[in-house]
């Protein structure tokens, strides 16, 4: 007979360790490691599948053949079909996970009502809420008429046999995999072990039936409890809904998507009628760009296919402290550091004695790396108290040497910026051909001195004017 023996599972990464330590030696976090019985059997499977029996044999096929063409149920809410690729996957499983009251009960509620009011059956099961506060949300969205089907319940086995009778739903949303617990494993709810179980039996259901699987993940900023990060390779798409606390904006982020792209996010802005959608993302982080103050530059970014404007501030003032402050919002303080260095070693232009502050307007946070020529313009400009040009955005990596690096999408980027009333820009050399031209002013400098020059020389154009 199999022993049951003891052992302590980290609750950040999943790996399985034979002795209690404080420390994870897979992923180092700290206090991440729980004891939990193995004849649930981690990475062996349900207990009940694991005595020896003889093996089935499965039909071998070949790689040609007819595929079955991805069949998609779209919610018809823009940004987020946008996100998921198109719209639901059936017979996949998604992973929604985000910050708690960031609002993904919100959005999974309006997606449900919108398809309900479409004929399709959608089952909304949550573990989180009392049947009334789940009403009352949707009351306050205004969709309370929706024939959404609703239950409170945990067990998994309980809500596979509730939705085993009649119609196949199209559409299954389970809030949150966290609350989930099934008979096979014997760990509590919450624990990887419970998660993970939970959610390989709600995948399986979605493979064999055809519905789409909604799996609701909480996450926080110290992944301090357990689950999305273990379901992410066991889910087909996975979508982050993040938002800066004070700010209405939430984005929905793409970050794995086996039927679809990823880098593609959905914009919507929380307000008291639940999340609205915002289909031109760059007049929210373009900030007020009435006035025109030193250290605002505009940077034209790409977020998967979809150009995005946003505006860079930046702070430099003169540091009452031994070693002066960095601080960044929205931007990655390495990457600020390089920037600082190469303005200091390549261009002459010195921080040592200015304290930087750094923000990406509206809450928005940046990824790439072409950000960098906009970061150094904004910071030359808040050093030097010389306005950049309003209408004008910048892109371009920056490389150690001083170099400017061309970046991808180019003219996507420049026909977002001539969109949205821009007349000038700055951007590397031999991206990509500029085509067109009609009034649109690009300076392309070869290395970041050469911009600083341009800047400064703006004073002495402004003087002689
Ligand atoms: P919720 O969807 O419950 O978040 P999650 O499921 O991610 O934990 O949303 C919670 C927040 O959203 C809460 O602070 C209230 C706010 N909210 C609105 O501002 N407007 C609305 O119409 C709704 C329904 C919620
Ligand atoms: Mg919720």
């Amino acid at each position: 007979m199999a022993k049951s023996r003891i052992q302590f599972i980290c609750q950040n990464c999943g790996s399985v360790h034979q002795r209690w330590a404080g420390k994870c030696d897979a992923c180092g976090e700290w206090n991440t490691l729980v004891e939990e019985g193995t004849n649930s059997g981690i990475g062996s499977g349900p207990a009940s599948l694991r005595s020896p029996r003889k093996g089935r044999a499965v039909a071998l096929t070949t790689l040609s053949g007819d595929i079955e063409d991805a069949p998609r149920i779209a919610s018809g809410i823009g940004e987020l079909d946008r996100a998921t690729g198109g719209g639901f996957v059936r017979g996949s499983a998604l992973l929604v996970g985000g910050d708690p009251g960031i609002g993904k009960s919100t959005l999974l509620t309006q997606a449900a009502a919108a398809l309900a009011a479409k004929g399709h059956r959608i089952v909304y099961v949550s573990g989180e809420e009392a049947v009334a506060q789940i009403r009352l949300r949707a009351q306050r969205l205004g969709v309370a008429a929706a024939p959404v089907e609703l239950a409170a319940e945990t067990n998994v086995e309980d809500i596979l046999a509730t939705i085993a009778d009649g119609r196949r739903p199209d559409l299954l949303i389970l809030d949150s995999i966290q609350t989930l617990w099934t008979d096979m494993a014997d760990s509590a709810p919450g624990t990887v072990t419970q998660v993970r179980s939970s959610a390989q039996a709600m995948i399986r259901y979605a493979k064999s039936t055809g519905a789409a699987v909604v799996l609701v993940g909480h996450v926080t900023k110290e992944g301090q409890i357990a689950g999305p990060r273990v379901v992410e390779h066991m889910v087909d798409a996975v979508l982050y809904f993040e938002g800066e606390g004070g700010h209405h904006y939430r984005i929905l982020r793409t970050v794995k998507n086996r039927f679809g792209p990823t880098d593609e996010i959905g914009v919507f802005e929380m307000s008291d009628k639940g999340l609205r959608e915002v289909s031109n993302p760059s007049e929210l982080f373009l900030g007020e760009r009435h006035a025109k103050s030193p250290g605002a530059a505009v940077f034209a970014g790409m977020e998967g296919t979809r150009p995005v404007l946003v505006e860079i501030q930046a702070l430099v003032a003169p540091s009452p402290l031994g070693t002066p402050r960095r601080a960044v919002v929205g931007w990655d303080s390495a990457r600020l550091s390089m920037i600082l260095a190469v303005l200091e070693a390549h261009c002459g232009v010195r921080f040592a004695t200015h304290d930087v502050y750094l923000n990406v307007a509206g809450g928005y946070r940046i990824t790439e790396p072409a950000a960098d020529l906009a970061v150094a313009a904004a910071l030359v400009s808040s050093l030097t108290g010389i306005a950049l040009p309003a209408d004008c955005v910048y892109f371009g990596e920056i490389s150690l040497s001083g170099a400017i690096r061309p970046v991808a999408h180019a003219q996507q980027r420049l026909k977002e910026a001539e969109k949205l009333g821009f007349g000038q820009a700055v951007l590397p050399r031999g991206s990509e051909e500029i085509s067109g031209g009609n009034g649109f002013g690009a300076f392309q400098p070869e290395t970041l001195t050469d911009l600083v020059v341009r800047i400064a020389g703006t004073l002495r154009r402004n003087a002689e004017d």
